[in-house]
């Protein structure tokens, strides 16, 4: 007997006898099943399920309840290991783990760059001053979800080199951020944080990047603060990745310190960095870890 296969149609009732059209029902479920293996397998992407993306929202409250405190300490005389402290202990009492700690080798709980540094300052014996500027960078492990998320802050009063920088950097985060959409792609971030902040006459560094988080710190994509228009992964919903431009008052070269860690700029300008936790969604983006720019 010949063999005639049954060919559901695109307006056919669903075969899950869920009563809806084909096409409004499983006909979706198999073309986002595709699209998330695709990603896997052609980028390393994790597409991540509505449950694992309650679960990162649930670590962005809990990074931005303990970062608004943080908020609040910070004043000249404060020392930088006085923030690793509190960081530390509010995460541990949320039932939550520091990644940064012993993570890579790194020896602290949260990092804390003032000035020059452009990031991975490791908290110590430096005490903030007045006219510093200090960004303090938080990821929480809650219920094994990871959430990543950064704010520079003034030390008592700011002259005009801090005010500019900060404004540049934190501008920078949100053009960064208004081009996320599904189809646009992670050079269109580049292109929009690179040309706005050489714009300013500031400059983007290169070395450090955005990335995909969540289940993990670090996952794919790398998201690039400087590049061209429409290279790249394009965005699908369900992607989540940081943005996190360090912008430099001066010129975009830096090297590492002894520590191994803590960059700074060759030239010893101010270096300020926003970052956030983003989500992809179906018709833009969602930050998992909000605050106003
Ligand atoms: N939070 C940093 C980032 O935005 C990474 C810090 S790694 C550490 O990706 F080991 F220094 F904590
Ligand atoms: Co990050
Ligand atoms: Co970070």
């Amino acid at each position: 007997m010949k063999n005639k296969a049954v060919k559901i149609g695109r307006n056919t009732p669903c075969p899950c006898g869920s009563g809806k059209k084909y096409k409004n029902c499983c006909r979706n479920k198999k073309k986002e099943i595709s699209i998330k293996e695709e990603y896997k397998r052609r980028y390393d992407i994790h597409i991540k399920e509505p449950h694992q993306i309650e679960g990162i929202r649930e670590s962005g409250v809990l990074l931005m309840s303990i970062l608004d405190k943080v908020e609040k300490m910070i004043k000249p005389g404060l020392k930088t290991d006085d923030i690793n402290t509190f960081v530390h202990e509010e995460t541990v009492k949320a039932g939550a783990v520091p990644a940064p700690l012993n993570y890579r080798g790194f020896p602290k709980s949260v990092c804390v760059s003032v000035n020059e540094v452009i990031c991975h300052g490791i908290p110590g014996d430096r005490v903030l001053n007045d006219g510093d500027i200090v960004n303090v960078d938080i990821t929480p492990i809650l219920g094994g979800y990871y959430s990543d998320a950064s704010k520079t802050f003034f030390v008592g009063t700011p002259d005009e080199k801090a005010k500019k920088i900060v404004s540049v950097a934190a501008e920078s985060l949100k053009r960064g951020i208004e081009t996320v959409t599904p189809g646009a792609t992670v050079g269109d971030i580049g292109y929009a944080i690179q040309s706005y902040a050489e714009s300013q006459s500031c400059s983007v560094v290169r070395e450090f990047v955005g990335h995909g988080v969540g289940v993990d710190f670090h996952e794919q994509p790398q998201v690039l603060h400087f590049g061209a228009r429409g290279k790249g992964v394009p965005f699908v919903p369900g992607m989540v990745f940081t943005i996190e431009p360090m912008i430099n008052l001066g010129k975009k070269e830096l090297h590492v310190l002894e520590d191994r860690w803590t960059a700074v700029t060759n030239d010893g300008s101010l270096s300020a960095q926003f970052e956030q936790t983003i989500l992809v969604t179906e018709n833009g983006w969602e930050s998992l870890t909000p605050y106003e720019l």
